[in-house]
């Protein structure tokens, strides 16, 4: 069935006390109203329809898209209101969902539910609440058929004592829909066009009122403060978790993780405490991640182990590679099967073959490195003459001594050695030995300078 979705994200989000609006603000790494989309789009709807409000020009240029159309209300005068500055972006597909855009974790089975319902009435989604205090209420008949939406602000008290909830997802047919919006009046305490009174004019024109009773009610939750967010962001993190764990993840502490884009796991996968996984990251079979490291856009093969406190962007790593502690791996990083990168050890833009390791305190930068090279320690390529940046390339079963400097663009042919505390600023060749070592002097008997006497009879 074809559908149009309105989302609804003119208001202020005043209590977010923030210079950005409020449907940007980001919930697992993505703008609140991203999620919204992303569910919205599961149903394939033949339109998608932005509503943003003043100093919300900034939505519609963060989410640029072709397949988006915006609408702007202003000023704001009421939910109503708000799905009537949509109409004229509509397609006359015979239903209309209108959900909220700071509403982050809808699900999309739970709209499709909704949508199902629809089939020429009204079908509002529901929540049976403890607390229902806020929201506007489900009154319904001796019949149990839905009569009337009364908002918290308009309830008497025995409509407070309704608990079951409009969570303020709607699916209404199209075709009345601009009849009824242009029939909704402001009389009620918020002098606000509410949607909800739509219920209303719908009876009036004999279309009945469904409702859908949604099973999670944390999915219609919606974003008003920071600590709202932290709460849904938490929500968000849970869910992710236990999607994890069902498909055989391992992971230390489900409540200390944060996963803001896709993981991707292999068989047999183990996740340590406090690790975030951001953009798209993949972990082959039995890979194993320590304790407190980040993985931006990486990939991982098989068997490869990550130890504590490491940093990993933009790179792919090969199989049963050993990274960290204290590794950082920065963009443009491949690594192929068998690689050891130690602690402080910081690797860019750089390709370092099977077997190779650098162990301990190194830069490796525009590096191409071979096969079972030894890097050691404090070894430095000095890729960068203040102006362009040059590659070194360091070919198989080189040996460098530590603290080696390797002043770019230089080449160290295969099996070559360098000794220890080297400048290296010309090729190298193969089999050989380079080393500039300065000679070792010795002066007997040297006094170490004293502190001098101050102000001493
Ligand atoms: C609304 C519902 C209420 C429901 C509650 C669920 C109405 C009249 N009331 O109340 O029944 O229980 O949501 O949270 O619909 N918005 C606009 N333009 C406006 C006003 C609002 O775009 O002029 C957007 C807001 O950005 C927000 C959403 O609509 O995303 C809901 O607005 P809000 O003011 O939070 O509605 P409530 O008063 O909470
Ligand atoms: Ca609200």
């Amino acid at each position: 069935m074809s559908l149009n979705v309105v989302i609804l994200a003119a208001g202020q989000g005043k209590r977010m006390y923030s210079e950005l609006p409020k449907v940007l603000h980001t919930l697992a790494g993505k703008p609140l109203i991203a999620h919204v989309i992303a569910a919205a789009r599961a149903l394939r709807p033949t339109r998608i329809c932005v509503v943003y409000g003043h100093g919300g020009e900034q939505v519609r240029e963060a989410m640029q898209d072709p397949a988006l159309a915006f609408a702007r209300q202003e000023p704001q005068l009421g939910t109503g209101h708000a799905v009537q500055q949509a109409l004229p972006a509509l397609s006359d597909a015979p239903v209309t969902l209108v959900v909220y855009g700071d509403v982050p974790l809808i699900r999309p089975d739970t709209l499709q539910r909704l949508v199902d319902a629809c089939h020429g009435s009204v079908a509002v989604l529901t929540a049976m609440l403890d607390n229902p205090t806020g929201y506007g209420r489900i009154v319904r008949g001796a019949d149990r058929a839905i009569e009337a939406i009364v908002e918290e602000k308009d309830a008497t008290a025995e409509h407070k004592r309704i608990t079951e909830v409009n969570t303020g997802v709607m699916a209404l047919p199209t075709s009345r829909l601009a009849r009824w919006l242009g029939r909704l009046n402001n009389d009620n305490a918020q002098r606000e066009y509410y949607l909800t009174d739509v219920v209303k004019l719908a009876l009036n024109d004999g279309v009945s009122v469904a409702a859908v009773c949604v099973d999670d009610f944390s999915e219609t939750l919606g974003v008003n403060s920071r600590a709202q967010l932290a709460q849904l962001e938490r929500v968000f993190q849970r869910r992710c978790a236990e999607s994890l764990l069902d498909k055989g993840v391992s992971l230390a502490d489900p409540d200390r993780l944060d996963v803001r884009g896709t993981l991707t796991c292999g068989r047999d996968v183990r996740v340590d405490i406090n690790c975030v996984f951001e953009g798209a990251v993949t972990l082959g079979d039995g890979v194993e991640i320590g304790p407190n490291c980040v993985l931006r856009n990486v990939s991982v093969a098989a068997g490869t182990r990550i130890e504590p406190f490491s940093l990993l962007e933009e790179a792919a790593i090969g199989e049963r590679c050993r990274i960290g502690p204290y590794a950082r791996i920065r963009p443009g990083t491949r690594l192929a099967q068998d690689v050891h990168i130690g602690n402080f050890v910081e690797v860019k833009a750089s390709d370092i073959a099977a077997g190779s390791k650098a162990n301990h305190l190194a830069y490796i930068g525009d590096t191409t490195i071979g096969c079972n090279v030894n890097v050691g320690a404090g070894t430095i390529t000095c890729n960068y003459d203040g102006a362009n940046k040059h590659r070194t390339i360091i070919e198989d079963d080189v040996f460098i001594g530590s603290d080696t400097q390797l002043v770019a663009p230089v080449t160290v042919r295969r099996g070559a050695t360098i000794g220890a505390g080297s400048t290296i600023t010309r090729e190298v060749a193969a089999d050989s030995l380079a080393l500039t070592r300065v000679k070792q002097a010795a002066i007997p008997g040297w006094k170490r300078p004293r502190k001098k006497n101050r102000g001493q009879a």
